[in-house]
């Protein structure tokens, strides 16, 4: 099977080359540029080198092995790893003349093989204040922009390729078509690689590392840990318990849906606890959404360290946690936007020696394909996804059993009435927040004063940005009609029409 390196020097984008090299099906691994040697890059077929938020002239900035660049391997360094390769190879780097370039722009490429099928002119997406001032020998310049003359520049004879834009993100219109460029046309891989085979290397891989180990699961019953418990299952088998923490702020009739599809059709060790009160407790007077997060992350791993001293020794804690998680949740050098709580609130003293987490490099709708070949029903796969810390970033402020309650009977109506004609209003995540607004109303002849309830409906395609649906309004007047109808403590039913950014898809 051919192999992409993809040599990571922290940039924000580096899974995403990973991801967009797979979707070619061609297999790409990321290592940290400092983990292998030139030796060991023999392997694979290309080496692509990332982004990153250094100057090649900073002191600590990360640098290369020169051989690296002479093994006969083609390589393509992206951005950061552009200049680098520049560098490495005697040229020279400094401040672009025209100033820093942000966004789209414009670049027109030469003929050149990595711009086959390319317009001479087009769009990409550029992030730099460097820039390539001075080429290495043997290197010609094959693309550039009004601001920076070397935007891509190639030494062909000895495979060595750079680009100042990121091909990587959908921004850069044809982006896709020169990867694939890279890919086939220059290291002349074979499209060979399937998900069969990440699910493959993934249950030989934990075969071996967690032989004879007593692995626990935390299992909310959302897509992504129940795809992470199938796959380790078919590693570990009964070695694997999952344990599904029921904390009180699930969705309707959650609780007894999960059980059964994961516990009896698929036969999954599945032990639920009834956690409720506990958390329940710690969450008493609570508003604070980052505080909410954190106790919840906080009492889960309390009641799985619980769980696992029934169970006599465990030793590995599983995660279902997936790529977006791990950025929003500020690991590398990303801000934090939410303590996602499979993340974040990890607390740092577990009485586990260690934490599988196989998803761990994947996106959403990659996750999704694993759990269909995985033959996980279908339903259960498309779920829309539910975060961890549950209701309780739904219910704002402070949190009670009543409104719980209110929220779950509302939430269930609108999820009802939107999947009737979810053909025709397609949308990633659909769901009703309770706010902590009360209104007054009216019905009948009295008057009445309830809770406001917000609908939230978005499409998306990696949830790391989303667009609000735009859902027909008899949908929106089925679903209002029939929650202040049938819901005791809600008088106002409001739609939320923001996008993220700038708001996040769940309100907490
Ligand atoms: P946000 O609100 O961050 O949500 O725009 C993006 C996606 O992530 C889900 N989400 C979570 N998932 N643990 C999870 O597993 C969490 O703590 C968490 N917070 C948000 C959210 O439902 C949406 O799909």
């Amino acid at each position: 099977m051919d192999k992409i390196l993809v040599l990571d020097f922290g940039g924000q984008y580096n899974q995403l080359i990973a991801r967009r090299v797979r979707a070619e099906h061609v297999f790409a691994e990321i290592k940290p540029y400092n983990r292998i040697s030139a030796d060991e890059a023999k392997e694979y077929k290309g080496i692509i080198f990332t982004g990153g938020p250094n100057s090649v002239y900073d002191a600590l900035s990360p640098h290369i092995d020169g051989k690296m660049l002479e093994l006969g391997i083609p390589v393509l360094g992206i951005c950061y790893g552009h200049q680098l390769m520049a560098f490495t190879k005697g040229g020279k780097i400094g401040p672009a003349e025209g100033g820093s370039e942000y966004g789209k722009t414009e670049i027109f490429a030469c003929d050149n093989v990595l711009f086959g099928n390319v317009p001479p002119k087009s769009v990409c997406w550029m992030s730099h204040t460097d820039c390539v001032k001075e080429l290495p020998a043997g290197f010609s310049v094959i693309a550039h922009t009004d601001k920076c003359a070397c935007a891509a520049m190639c030494d062909e004879k000895n495979k060595l390729y750079g680009v100042q834009f990121h091909p990587e993100v959908t921004h850069t219109e044809y982006g896709k078509q020169i990867l694939r460029n890279f890919i086939f046309d220059i290291c002349d891989c074979s499209a060979d690689w399937k998900m069969e085979d990440f699910i493959k290397d993934s249950v030989e891989k934990y075969k071996k590392e967690l032989a004879g180990k007593k692995v626990l699961l935390a299992l909310s019953g959302g897509v992504d840990s129940s795809v992470a418990a199938v796959l380790l299952h078919k590693a570990v088998g009964n070695n694997l318990s999952c344990v599904f923490v029921d904390h009180g702020l699930l969705r309707k009739d959650e609780g007894d849906y999960v059980e059964s599809t994961l516990g009896k059709e698929l036969g999954l060790n599945v032990i639920r606890v009834n956690a409720k009160d506990r958390f329940l407790g710690k969450l008493g007077g609570v508003t604070e959404p980052e505080q909410k997060r954190k106790i919840i992350g906080e009492e889960f791993i309390r009641v799985f360290e619980d769980e696992a001293k029934k169970l006599g020794k465990t030793d590995i804690l599983a995660q279902g946690t997936i790529y977006p998680d791990v950025i929003e949740s500020g690991k590398g050098d990303s801000a934090t936007i939410k303590s996602h709580h499979n993340v974040g609130g990890l607390p740092s003293v577990m009485a586990f020696e260690g934490i599988a987490e196989p998803l761990r490099t994947l996106f959403k709708d990659e996750v999704r394909e694993v759990g269909e070949k995985l033959g996980i029903p279908h339903d259960l796969v498309w779920r829309q996804p539910f975060p961890g810390p549950g209701l309780a970033v739904r219910v704002i402020g402070e949190i009670t059993e009543e409104k719980l309650d209110i929220l779950r009977e509302a939430d269930a109506i609108f999820r009802e009435e939107l999947d009737k004609c979810r053909n025709d209003s397609p949308c990633s995540q659909y769901f009703a927040v309770l706010t902590d607004t009360r209104s007054v109303g009216v019905m009948g002849d009295a008057r009445t004063y309830g809770y406001t309830v917000a609908l939230r409906a978005v499409t998306t395609d990696d949830f790391m940005t989303a667009e609000w649906a735009r859902l027909p309004f008899e949908l929106l007047e089925k679903a209002s009609g029939r929650i202040t109808n049938e819901v005791k403590g809600i008088t106002r039913v409001v739609y939320d029409v923001t996008s993220k950014p700038p708001a996040t898809v769940e309100w907490e």
